[in-house]
């Protein structure tokens, strides 16, 4: 992005992608971090579930979106998705012509900065746990990390079960293995998934009191912020523009939930086209 657009007060376009509906928890911290932005959103909810699915997949499709989102005029790339951050990370950036900012750099950085014990729990999907993007980069910061995969929370969530008395008893479970082993002081909990952020409060419940939330989402609106450093003071109202690869009217009920107010405004698109 020019600084000399910058300085003239030019709102910058950001490019956000996730798998699906659940990068919209990331757009909706965005909002609050950085207003004064144009926003595209690419949603691939026609190919997800990203989190069961190899690294040669996800990688192929996050490079693809990233063109993509790129051909809408995205001036920086926000990798909403833990799952494509922590497989396909290092070939999107190679694929990127724009900054990219991925969602495990800043949720493993504030995770670091609030763990006394330097002990960190991180949830989520099986592929972001077998990658252990997580684990590297707390390690590289000199904290201990036990990553437990929660296959059940995403359609749950989906679901809308989110203070579900099921879904609590899977999160009791899930956080009773997760805190053992030598982990049963950790005292950060990393919500290391795009849906995490709707089950907080469930989570915050059942986990030990001592522990710490890190929702990697708000610690990456952060890191966005402070990317595009200072600038003027604008209008404070966010231009937005979503894109699906599957149903539009699923993606606006759904998304609904997970950004927090109503979307409009779908635009249905086949990258194969
Ligand atoms: N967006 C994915 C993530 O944050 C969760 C949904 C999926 O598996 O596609 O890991």
């Amino acid at each position: 992005m020019a600084a000399k657009e910058q300085s003239r007060g030019k709102r910058p376009i950001l490019g956000v992608f996730d798998s699906g509906v659940g990068g919209l928890t990331v757009l909706q911290s965005m909002l609050q971090a950085v207003p004064d932005a144009d926003y595209v959103y690419f949603g691939d909810t026609a190919r997800l579930p990203y989190g069961s699915k190899s690294v040669d997949t996800v990688a192929k499709y996050a490079v693809e979106a990233t063109q993509f989102l790129e051909r809408q005029g995205a001036e920086l790339l926000v990798i909403a998705c833990n799952t494509a951050t922590a497989l396909a990370l290092p070939q999107i950036e190679q694929a990127a012509r724009v900054p990219v900012i991925g969602v495990v750099e800043p949720g493993a950085e504030r995770a670091a900065e609030a763990s006394h014990k330097k002990q960190v729990v991180v949830l989520g999907t099986e592929a972001t746990v077998a990658s252990h993007a997580y684990a590297r980069a707390l390690e590289a910061r000199g904290v201990q990390a036990r990553e437990k995969a929660c296959p059940l929370f995403v359609p749950l969530v989906e679901e809308g079960w989110v203070e579900h008395p099921v879904t609590r008893q899977v999160a009791e479970i899930y956080l009773r293995e997760a805190f053992a082993e030598g982990f049963e002081q950790a005292d950060v909990l990393v919500l290391g998934c795009t849906h995490y952020p709707l089950l907080k409060p469930l989570l915050r419940s059942v986990a030990p009191p001592h522990v710490a939330i890190v929702d990697s989402a708000e610690s990456t609106a952060q890191a966005v912020a402070a990317k595009l450093g200072a600038r003027p003071a604008g209008s404070g109202h966010a231009g937005l523009k979503f894109f699906a690869t599957d149903s539009v009217e699923k993606f606006r009920r759904l998304g609904t939930r997970f950004l927090g107010r109503p979307i409009k405004n779908v635009i249905h698109v086949d990258l194969r086209e």
